[in-house]
């Protein structure tokens, strides 16, 4: 099995290649990959992921197939790794996958093509960190000692994981605040108002409530205390950024204002994130992932 599992897996420089390769793509290089072919499973909704991994293929020259999980043969009690060996067989030379389960590509181990992990559970989402870490980037053109806080629902989020790791491998500072019920021992503990006015990113998540999480407030009552209110925004350092993997809940996490104001870069993310997936892309089927 190859491609991208997550990044803990990776060594920093290859990290770094992966981020250097979509910097080159953006800025104009041009990649072809007309003679491949590359399917897409998403078990979960996905709005970001989904289509700009299509978006990517389509950039590359790649022939895809979208495949609608409700209408294939997981209907019939087809295992993951069944349905993936059958792309596999069948001549695809690679996968996009999401799945609720965490890890779920370790049962994929006799597969032969390349995986692209869209996002595993509450396991890891190593596209949004790479287009968070691009992002990141672009704006302050390096990642030492720059600190990042992470603010919401951080137990059930694979962003966070994912990026407090390799942030912190990178040389960045990583805190977490947010309601108790929601933190957990990714990073030290701060309070958002103490983040807004020493943090150069601060990081929104959603409150996943598909995941089971419980607000023990109301969502007035959220937003006044863990929300970035345009009274926090105007209280960030003057370089200062808002990041958010999004889907976004305007009035809870972010007042709606504040998605995009001059300091928001919830949209370039997205942007960013087609450039980033064409480069996992690409090394993936050069056998460098
Ligand atoms: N950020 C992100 O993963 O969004 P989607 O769930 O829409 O793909």
């Amino acid at each position: 099995m190859h491609g991208l599992l997550n990044l803990k897996n990776l060594k920093t420089d290859q990290i770094l290649d992966i981020l250097s390769l979509a910097s080159s793509i953006k800025g104009g290089r041009s990649l072809s990959y007309s003679g491949k072919r590359m399917a897409t499973l998403f078990y979960e909704n996905s709005t970001r992921t989904h289509n700009s991994f299509l978006m990517a293929m389509m950039k590359l020259g790649i022939q895809f197939a979208d495949i609608n999980v409700a209408g294939s043969s997981v209907s019939k009690g087809e295992t993951l790794y069944d349905t993936v060996k059958t792309l596999e067989a069948i001549g695809f030379d690679g996968v996009v996958i999401r799945h609720s389960q965490n890890e779920y590509y370790t049962e994929l181990e006799n597969v032969n093509m390349a995986i692209l992990n869209a996002g595993d559970g509450s396991g890891s989402h190593p596209t949004q960190s790479l287009l968070d870490l691009m992002t990141i980037h672009e704006e302050f053109g390096s990642f030492k000692g720059l600190k990042c806080c992470i603010v919401g629902d951080i137990v059930h989020s694979r962003v966070a994981h994912t990026n407090a790791e390799i942030m912190r491998r990178l040389g960045m500072e990583v805190y977490i605040a947010g309601p108790k019920e929601f933190l957990d021992d990714t990073a030290p503990v701060i309070s958002l108002d103490e983040a807004v006015e020493s943090c150069d990113v601060v990081m929104l998540l959603r409150v996943q409530f598909e995941r089971n999480a419980v607000l023990s407030m109301s969502k007035e009552e959220y937003h006044a205390q863990y929300g970035l209110t345009m009274e926090r925004v105007n209280r960030m350092k003057e370089k200062a950024i808002i990041m958010h993997p999004a889907p976004v809940n305007r009035g809870i996490e972010i007042a709606s204002e504040a998605v995009e104001c001059s300091r928001s870069r919830i949209f370039p993310q997205m942007s960013n994130g087609v450039y980033v997936r064409m480069a996992v892309i690409a090394m993936s089927l050069e056998g460098e992932l």
